[in-house]
C-alpha cells in the first residue's frame, strides 16, 4: 500500500462545515451519498467543474448529476414536468436522478450539462449528503468519486484508493445502504425513459409513471445517455459472468446458495438489495492481482435491482 495524502474526515459537524467551505472555495470535496460516494464541486463554477473532469479523467462529453438538498433549489434549476413531480414525489430523497430541461438562467456551468439543454438532478436521501448540501447553500456537482472507467466507490477508502492526491478532503460517512449509482431517467416528456438502470427498479418506476419504461437508445424517441459507454464500472481483472464453478486462478462470486471454492457471496439468501449493497465492495476486495488471474460471477436473476446489478457486471466484463 502506497500512503494516502488526502485527508480522510469522520463525518461529524466539524468536517462537514470544512467540506462546505472547501465547496465554497471552489474545491474538489468527496462525500458519502446513500448510493456511492460523490466527487463534489460547486456547480456555478466554471473552474471548480473543470477539476472534477481533470482528477476523473473524464470525457467532456460525458455530463454531470447535480445534487440539491430540497425541491425548491431544483425549481430554480430545472423545467419540472408533472411526470418529474410524480416520480419526485415517489423517490426523492432517494437514488433516483432526473433529467430536465435546464431553465434558461439557472446558474450552472455549462460543463456540467457538456453542451446539452437538460440537466440531471438529485435530491440524495444519506443525511450527510443533505447536510453538506444546505451548508455549501449551492448546487453541488457530483460524479461518482473514481478515475473515470472504474469501479464506483462505496467505502471512503475505496476513493483514496483510485483519487488520492486529486481532491481536497474526504468525507467518510461509512459504507453506502444501497451501493448502486442512482437510477437515471429522462422526465421531459410525458413517457420516461430509463438512461440508466439503478439503485431504484424500473419495476418501482413504472409503478408510479403508469406504463413501461422506455429504455433509452431503443428507439427514435428515447435519447441515449452519453455516459453509458459499453466498458465502464471496470475492476483491473478481467471478468467472466453466469459463471456456475470457480476455474483455476478465478475468485468466484456467488449469489444465494453457496458453491464450491467461492470466495465471497453477494447474499446468500438470494436477496437483489443485499447482493447491490455489496456488489462494488466485493468486486474492489477481490481486484487483487496478486491472489487471482480473474473474477467470476454466479448467474443474478433479471429483476428489480438485478437488473441494475446485471447492467454494471456486462460493462465490467466488456
Ligand atoms: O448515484 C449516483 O448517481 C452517483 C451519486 C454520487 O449521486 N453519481 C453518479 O454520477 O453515478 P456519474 O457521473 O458517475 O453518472 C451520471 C450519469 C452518467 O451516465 C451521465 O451520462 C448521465 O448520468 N447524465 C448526466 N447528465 C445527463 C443529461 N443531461 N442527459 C442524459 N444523461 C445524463
Ligand atoms: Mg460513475
Amino acid at each position: 500500500m502506497t500512503e494516502i495524502t488526502t485527508v480522510i474526515a469522520p463525518l461529524d459537524g466539524k468536517s462537514l462545515d470544512r467540506g462546505a467551505s472547501l465547496l465554497r472555495q471552489g474545491r474538489l470535496v468527496a462525500f458519502p451519498t446513500e448510493t456511492v460516494y460523490g466527487l463534489g464541486a460547486d456547480a456555478g463554477d466554471d473552474m471548480a467543474v473543470a477539476r472534477i473532469f481533470d482528477a476523473k479523467g473524464r470525457p467532456r462529453f460525458n455530463p454531470l448529476i447535480v445534487h440539491l438538498p430540497n425541491m425548491a433549489a431544483v425549481e430554480r434549476l430545472v423545467e419540472v414536468t408533472p411526470l418529474a413531480r410524480r416520480l419526485a414525489d415517489s423517490f426523492w430523497p432517494g437514488a433516483l436522478t432526473l433529467v430536465l430541461r435546464r431553465k434558461p438562467r439557472a446558474r450552472l456551468s455549462a460543463l456540467v450539462s457538456a453542451g446539452l439543454e437538460t440537466v440531471a438532478v438529485r435530491l440524495p436521501a444519506h443525511g450527510g449528503a443533505r447536510d453538506l448540501l444546505r451548508l455549501a447553500d449551492r448546487p453541488i456537482a457530483a460524479p461518482s468519486a473514481n478515475a473515470s472507467g472504474r469501479l464506483s466507490p462505496t467505502e471512503a477508502q475505496h476513493v483514496a484508493a483510485s483519487l488520492d492526491g486529486k481532491l481536497d478532503l474526504i468525507l467518510d460517512g461509512g459504507p453506502c445502504a444501497v451501493g448502486l449509482e442512482s437510477t437515471v431517467v429522462d422526465a421531459t416528456g410525458e413517457t420516461p425513459a430509463l438512461l440508466r438502470p439503478g439503485g431504484i427498479a424500473a419495476e418501482a418506476i413504472e409503478a408510479i409513471a403508469g406504463g413501461r419504461l422506455v429504455v433509452a437508445g431503443s428507439d427514435d424517441t428515447a435519447p441515449a445517455s452519453p455516459g453509458m459507454l459499453t466498458s465502464h464500472y471496470a475492476p483491473g481483472l478481467p471478468i467472466r459472468l453466469n459463471a456456475e464453478t470457480a476455474q483455476a486462478g478465478e475468485a468466484l462470486i456467488g449469489f444465494g446458495p453457496a458453491r464450491d471454492g467461492e470466495a465471497a457471496n453477494l447474499s446468500p439468501s438470494g436477496d437483489a438489495m443485499e447482493a447491490a449493497a455489496n456488489l462494488f465492495r466485493l468486486l474492489h476486495r477481490l481486484d487483487d492481482p496478486a491472489r487471482y488471474s480473474s473474477i467470476a460471477v454466479a448467474p443474478i436473476p433479471q429483476a428489480g435491482l438485478g437488473r441494475a446489478i446485471n447492467d454494471r457486471l456486462r460493462r465490467a466484463a466488456s
